[in-house]
């Protein structure tokens, strides 16, 4: 366990190494990847939204509904697939393996341990923190 550990460590350092150039964008990813549901403004309000069985989360209130922090662990999560991953009534895609192309970053999430971490995801938490009402 602590070898496998060290080697996904070790991956995370390589991979940022190789990609230091690389700009992660969470407005583009998010363009790409969520508007079309969540809107523009995370509000839910996106072209496909009117199709689904469920209305999309309104995503500018993650902060408010959670006693003013921004709940960016969870999100997280939610977004990597983990948290829905074997819930069939869930509508949201799993966009794991599409986040995880490009580098990883350390991020302490929530433990206090840094966890190797896709650099994609935390570019995505981050700027859904900046929709934040
Ligand atoms: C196909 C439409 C669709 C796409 C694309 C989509 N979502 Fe969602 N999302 C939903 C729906 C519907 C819900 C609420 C119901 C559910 O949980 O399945 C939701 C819920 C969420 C939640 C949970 C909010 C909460 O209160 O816990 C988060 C966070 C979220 N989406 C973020 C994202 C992000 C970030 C992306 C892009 C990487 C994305 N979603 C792409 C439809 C979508």
């Amino acid at each position: 366990m602590i070898r496998y550990l060290t080697i996904v460590a070790t991956a995370g350092v390589v991979l940022a190494a190789c990609a230091p150039e690389r700009q992660v964008s969470g407005r583009a990813l998010y363009a790409d990847y969520c508007a079309s549901c969540h809107g523009a403004t995370g509000r839910g309000d996106g072209p496909a939204a009117a199709g689904l069985g469920k209305a999309p989360a309104d995503l500018s209130l993650l902060s408010a509904e959670n006693g003013g922090t921004f709940p960016k662990v969870h999100v997280m999560s939610v977004i990597d697939g983990y948290t829905r991953r074997g819930d069939r009534a869930s509508i949201m895609p799993e966009l794991g393996p599409i986040l995880q192309e490009g580098p990883l970053v350390m991020v302490d999430t929530g433990d206090g341990i840094m966890t190797p971490t896709p650099a994609n995801l935390v570019a995505l938490a981050n700027h859904l923190e900046s929709l934040q009402q």
